[in-house]
């Protein structure tokens, strides 16, 4: 495991107040030296120095990693900060939940409420368009396939929620909340699976459990709501009744995780994976999924299909 964990220079940049943590450059590759003490100042016209020489990343050490997440998870007052800075302060915040996040660990909790800080923050960036989404979206290319599935079906199951009327503040989280965990069940999976090109019955089979995983992972944890499980473990329902693991009916089915899902099967067509070599288009995913018959509420897909279609930032 890494012992320094990379943050943008323009999130150190945003604070004018000491951090609770020490802060480190990476002189040459490997070599880190502390450029700036817990708790003391630091010099604004030295940060922008580095911001010049296009040094993008800063590093915070792994001694100082439950530090730097709480002060993550206490960050509030966003309107004092730039938007462009809260989308670097996004990132380095998602990066943590997913490079650096042992589930099975006892650091579960602060990991979770550092989940449920990354999906308020995205709530505050998201206006009702896909503009900030995307914006979003595109500063996390070069991170891990999961971590830019996730928060993708995060953010489009936010829109789509918000396009069918729903308006709960509690009920938006949990549909955030769900879309940025629904596949977590696969970080306790043998990753080699993730990267065979072609799959076995077998593997299907393997990869069929995900659901249930994501919920043992969550299990006797009170961040975690109901919402929040039923849109986990029924995430790859089918409105026919097809789906796993406990093949529910349209009506059985907790509308939060239909709404998932077809935010999970449009980025999931629209996206490279190591088993499809081409990603289609956003007209094309779309078209594929109205043929798949009796896979999404017909109604919500509909609904999907006028806001991605109409979008000019997935043009
Ligand atoms: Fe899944
Ligand atoms: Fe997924």
């Amino acid at each position: 495991m890494k012992m320094y964990i990379p943050v943008p220079t323009k999130f150190i940049s945003s604070f004018t107040e000491a951090l609770p943590f020490d802060v480190y450059v990476e002189r040459s590759e490997g070599i880190y030296t502390a450029i700036y003490k817990k708790n003391s100042s630091h010099d604004e016209k030295q940060l922008a120095r580095y911001e010049e020489k296009n040094i993008k990343n800063l590093f915070i050490s792994r001694n100082d990693k439950l530090e730097f997440e709480n002060f993550l998870i206490n960050l509030n007052d966003l309107e004092h900060y730039e938007k462009t800075h809260i989308i670097e302060i996004l990132k380095a915040s998602l990066e943590l939940n997913f490079e650096y996040l042992d589930f099975a660990s006892q650091e579960l909790q602060t990991n979770l409420e550092l989940a449920t800080q990354n999906v308020k923050n995205s709530l505050y960036l998201l206006e009702n368009d896909l503009q900030m989404a995307m914006d979003i979206f595109k500063s996390l290319a070069s991170s891990s396939h999961l971590l830019k599935h996730s928060y993708m079906v995060s953010l489009f199951s936010i829109v789509l929620a918000k396009r069918l009327g729903m308006k709960t503040e509690r009920v938006i989280l949990a549909i955030g909340l769900g879309g940025l965990l629904h596949d977590i069940g696969q970080t306790r999976m043998d990753q080699a699976l993730f990267l065979k090109n072609n799959l076995s019955a077998k593997d299907w089979e393997e990869i069929k459990d995900h659901p249930q995983l994501g919920l043992k992972i969550l299990d006797h944890n009170n961040c975690i709501n109901t919402e929040v499980r039923s849109i986990i473990i029924q995430h790859h329902e089918q409105f026919n009744g097809r789906g796993y693991p406990n093949r529910l009916h349209n009506n059985q089915i907790f509308p939060p995780a239909k709404i998932v899902a077809i935010a999970d099967g449009f980025c999931s067509l629209i996206s490279l994976t190591s088993y499809r070599k081409t990603n289609k288009t956003p007209k094309e995913a779309i078209e594929i999924m109205r043929d798949d018959l009796g896979h999404y509420d017909p109604d919500y897909l509909e609904i999907f299909a006028a806001m991605v279609l109409q979008s000019k930032e997935l043009k």
